[in-house]
């Protein structure tokens, strides 16, 4: 899709009339201590490894960034891994590596759902992220060691099939909650590769707003931080001004000026014929449509956040 708005920005999100500022941020919880315990959990097996994939949702590279991710990788190599590109906007997700790219940071754009992209990662990491480390081994007479790589995301962003991916089986999945670990276990890859089969689950960007409302976009922060009306009328309102063509080929509607979340909420569920009785508008289920359409990509190809204009 070609439709995707310039003025997009990050740090930027439709206004509605109506909305709260006061989140609740129920559905995952972090508090200091684990945050301090996931920290040094992470710390101690970034020693074990060679290189950090940090796994970003192509979506909303930036709100599902950790806040703290420079702090605790330090100077350790590092590949970002925009996940989900099937679901991103494709010129975005090519700025988004450029941003990333002047940033000195290399990444890569994946689709772990069919693991398109994924065979770059390897090559990438060797020739590229770790090409120091691996030409000191050479001279060293070290250059059969295995290469040993560790995941790391927020809830959702796809670590668990990334790892079953290049893992080429179907693993356990990921305990979300903060603080509860697992076995540690190393996974041989081909290409002289080892991964952590543990992958730290970071915790997301909470402190902004608009990082939080974009999460809970995705799925990522689950819709319990504000009700799923809300959610979807923000989503609306995104879409209207910067994908209005998506709401025009899926629902068959026209976004005009003047419209707001709610009155395209109410034309979804008018097209959709939800209504309740008396001829009321069911919102509720309108809601729940949109979310989940945009969610499974029926939507289209949407990023939701653009790299900053100031770098
Ligand atoms: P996590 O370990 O980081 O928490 O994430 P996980 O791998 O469990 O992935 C979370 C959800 O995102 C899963 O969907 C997964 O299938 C989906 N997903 C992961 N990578 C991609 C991708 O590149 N593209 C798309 N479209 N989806 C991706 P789910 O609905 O929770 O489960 P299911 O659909 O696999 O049953």
């Amino acid at each position: 899709m070609e439709n995707y708005n310039d003025d997009i920005r990050a740090g930027e999100i439709p206004e509605n009339p109506g909305d709260t500022d006061n989140y609740d941020m129920k559905a995952i919880q972090w508090f200091p201590g684990h945050m301090a315990k996931t920290r040094r959990a992470i710390a101690a097996n970034l020693k074990l490894v060679d290189a950090a994939a940090e796994l970003l949702d192509a979506r909303v590279p930036l709100s599902s960034r950790n806040p703290e991710i420079d702090r605790i990788l330090g100077s350790k190599p590092r590949i970002v891994i925009l996940n989900k590109c099937d679901l991103a906007d494709n010129n975005a997700t090519q700025a988004w590596v450029s941003w990333f790219r002047k940033k000195g940071v290399t990444a890569i754009a994946v689709d772990c759902k069919s693991g398109k992209g994924l065979n770059r990662l390897m090559p990438v990491l060797k020739e590229d992220v770790l090409s120091e480390l691996i030409a000191k081994r050479e001279r060293s007479g070290m250059a059969g060691a295995p290469i040993r790589l560790m995941i790391l995301g927020i809830p959702n962003v796809g670590k668990s099939s990334l790892i079953n991916r290049l893992a080429g089986s179907k693993r356990t999945k990921v305990e979300d909650r903060p603080g509860v670990t697992r076995v540690k276990q190393w996974v041989r890859l081909r290409d002289n590769t080892e991964l952590l089969d543990m992958p730290g689950v970071l915790w997301p960007k909470f402190e902004d707003q608009n990082a939080a409302v974009r999460l809970a976009f995705t799925g990522a922060i689950s819709d319990d931080i504000l009700d799923t009306e809300t959610i979807a009328m923000k989503l609306l309102s995104f879409l209207g001004r910067s994908y209005p063509g998506s709401l025009t080929e899926r629902y068959k509607i026209t976004p005009e000026e003047g419209d707001t979340g709610l009155s395209l909420l109410y034309k979804v569920g008018k097209k959709r014929g939800m209504v309740v009785s008396g001829g009321e508008i069911d919102t509720e289920r309108a809601a729940v449509t949109v979310l989940d359409e945009f969610r499974s990509g029926r939507l289209g190809r949407i990023t939701l956040e653009m790299p900053p204009e100031e770098d």
